[in-house]
This record gives structure tokens, C-alpha cells and sequence, in this order.
């Protein structure tokens, strides 16, 4: 197997600078509430949030896995939940390393009504559209849309592998 740099850190770390500023702009003066959903956007998000300096943040965490094969979703997605703060009326702002079937982002959106905040925008970092079969609102803050490739690196995983890589990389199973 091998992995090819398909989008490199620094054409990231571009990508980020902008969708931060246009996020730095869209809630001027206003507070916002990060929801990562781990494990795969740790590092996106961490990368983002660094780069949102103007506005307040509070910083949530849930925890999200699809089970099914290493490169297909089975369609079925298990969340795990436990804010600790109130969203009542909050700002909240999504953040996804990848919407792929949008079957995550779809049942975590129906879950976040039950909290009532004021609004729900989308971050993520890459989009594949042809793969998205789950309904999933606008991408307010979108990095990069793909075609359907299996990517990793910079948050994805193989198996659990391959998330500390600093880019996305192609992954290309041993012919
Ligand atoms: C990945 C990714 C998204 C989701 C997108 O998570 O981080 O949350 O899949 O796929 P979907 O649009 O088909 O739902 P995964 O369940 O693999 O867990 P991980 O974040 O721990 O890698």
C-alpha cells in the first residue's frame, strides 16, 4: 500500500487562513460554540479555531463512528454526547474533517435541534457530493470538494492509521 499527497499542508493551512476569516467576519461581535466531531476533525479543528481570533469560542466535543467495512460506511452511526455547555440559544458551529455518505451529519443535525441553539452552520473540511446520499444542509465553510477518492491523513483514518499525517493523501491499496 502506499499513500500519495493528494492536497498538501500548505494548500490546507491556505484553505483554513480563508474559511477563518470569512468565520472571523460572519460573527463579529457574537459568540460561538465549536463542536468537534472527533475523532476525525481533531486536527482541522484545531487548526480553524487557532485561526479564529476575533470572536469568543467555547470549544465541544462529541465523538462519532460509522461501523461497516475499513472504506464503506454500513450505514449506521453512533454518537456520543456529553456538552458541557448549554447550547440554548448559542451560535453553533459544526466542525467535520469530511462529509462523505452526510449520513453523521444528518442524524447529528436532527440531535442538535433538541438543544434549541440559535443557529447550526457546517464546516468541513473536504466534501465528496457524489458519495452523499443523507441530506445534508449547505456547507457554510467547505475546504476542498473531491471527487470519490479514499483519502486519509491530516484527521482520516485507515484502520486507524494515517491520521498524524500533516496533508490528505490517497490511499492506494497494494495491487
Ligand atoms: C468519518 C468522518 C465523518 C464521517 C463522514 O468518521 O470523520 O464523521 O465519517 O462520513 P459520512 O458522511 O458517511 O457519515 P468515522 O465514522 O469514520 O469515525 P472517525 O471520525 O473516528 O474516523
Amino acid at each position: 500500500m502506499s499513500v500519495s499527497v493528494f492536497i498538501s499542508e500548505d494548500q490546507i493551512k491556505q484553505r483554513i487562513k480563508a474559511l477563518a476569516a470569512q468565520i472571523n467576519q460572519d460573527f463579529k461581535g457574537q459568540e460561538l460554540t465549536v463542536i468537534t466531531v472527533l475523532n476525525g476533525s481533531f486536527m482541522f479543528s484545531a487548526d480553524l479555531v487557532r485561526e479564529i481570533k476575533d470572536i469568543p469560542i467555547i470549544m465541544e466535543f462529541i465523538s462519532a463512528s460509522s461501523y461497516g467495512s475499513e472504506t464503506q460506511s454500513s450505514g449506521e452511526v453512533k454518537l456520543e454526547i456529553n456538552f458541557q455547555s448549554d447550547l440554548k440559544d448559542k451560535n453553533v458551529l459544526i466542525v467535520e474533517d469530511i462529509v462523505d455518505t452526510g449520513l453523521t451529519l444528518n442524524k447529528l443535525m436532527h440531535i442538535l435541534k433538541i438543544y434549541k441553539p440559535k443557529t447550526v452552520k457546517l464546516a468541513s473540511l473536504i466534501s465528496k457530493p457524489a458519495n452523499t446520499v443523507h441530506f445534508v444542509s449547505n456547507i457554510d465553510y467547505l475546504g476542498f470538494e473531491i471527487e470519490d477518492k479514499f483519502v486519509v491523513g491530516y484527521g482520516l483514518d485507515f484502520a486507524g492509521q494515517y491520521r498524524h499525517l500533516p496533508y490528505i493523501g490517497v490511499y492506494e491499496p497494494k495491487k
